[in-house]
């Protein structure tokens, strides 16, 4: 069977810069795949171009079977692809189920402005709204502010938004970063739901913890190559990532 996600030979340049070059991916479905190595070493980049906001200079991107390379962001969000950011961004002032609605009204393409915060909300999309926050754990504070939730919860409450309209490919861009291990572990668990619910996610992650705990397969990034890959027990054994990685600089 064919890979669900399969980025081929994906190279981009920032000036002089190759920020990455001749990556290689394939994501199976149902799975959690891991994206590591050092600062720097591209792993943002590559989602920037996964999800379109980047162009590559060459290489392609398929989702099953799907040509996405080249599309505009929001045309690779409609073919399945989701995504956070490294960077918090909720509504502060929505509670958490409006900024789930909200979400899905934007993925749709609806005018959020005239549709979206008018009630009466359509029930599917409130049984959606519904079903995301479940699966993140944020079902009893569906009525909260998201100014009142814990960053914790505040990163939880983006997975949910992306989670909700059913994309094929969730990509989770260090979501336990700045977190204390309580928040990381809830976080963890989360991943580990979203994958039992039948999902797929590529996950930036600086936590080892986290990423031995949850991932079925690791692709090791440095200096904007792919350096290794493989099971989490493979790939922490083999000396090339021990030495670029794991050992002796600090992530
Ligand atoms: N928009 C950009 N313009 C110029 N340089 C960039 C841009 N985005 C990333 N870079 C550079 O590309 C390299 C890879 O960055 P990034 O993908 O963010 O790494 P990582 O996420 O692995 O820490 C870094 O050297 C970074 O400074
Ligand atoms: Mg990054």
């Amino acid at each position: 069977m064919e890979p669900l996600l399969v980025v081929e030979g994906l190279t981009k340049s920032f000036g002089g810069l190759k920020a990455v070059r001749a990556f290689n991916c394939r994501v199976n479905q149902r799975t959690v795949h891991a994206l590591i190595g050092p600062n720097g070493a591209g792993k943002t980049t590559v989602f920037n171009l996964i999800s379109g906001l980047l162009k590559p200079d060459a290489g392609r991107i398929r989702l099953e079977g799907r040509e996405l390379t080249g599309l505009p962001a929001h045309m690779v969000s409609r073919a399945g692809i989701g995504r956070t950011f490294q960077t918090i961004r909720v509504f502060r002032d929505l509670t958490a189920e409006e900024n789930v609605l909200v979400g899905l009204y934007a993925h749709s393409g609806v005018s959020v402005v005239r549709s979206a915060l008018r009630p009466p909300v359509d029930r599917k999309l409130r049984r959606e709204v519904e079903a995301a926050l479940e699966l993140v754990g944020l079902a009893p504070s569906a009525g909260t502010l998201a100014r009142n939730l814990s960053y914790g919860e505040q990163k939880r409450l983006e997975m949910a938004r992306a989670l909700a309209w059913g994309p094929r490919v969730l990509l989770l861009d260090e979501p336990t970063a700045g977190m204390n291990p309580t928040e990381a572990a809830a976080i963890m668990q989360t991943i580990a739901r979203i994958r039992e619910a039948g999902r797929t996610v590529m996950l930036v992650e600086h936590n080892m913890r986290v990423v031995m705990d949850v991932s079925d397969w690791i692709t090791v990034m440095d200096f904007g190559e792919v350096i290794a890959e493989g099971t989490p027990d493979r790939v922490t054994s083999d000396e090339r990532v021990i030495k670029a990685y794991l050992g002796e600089r600090k992530c």
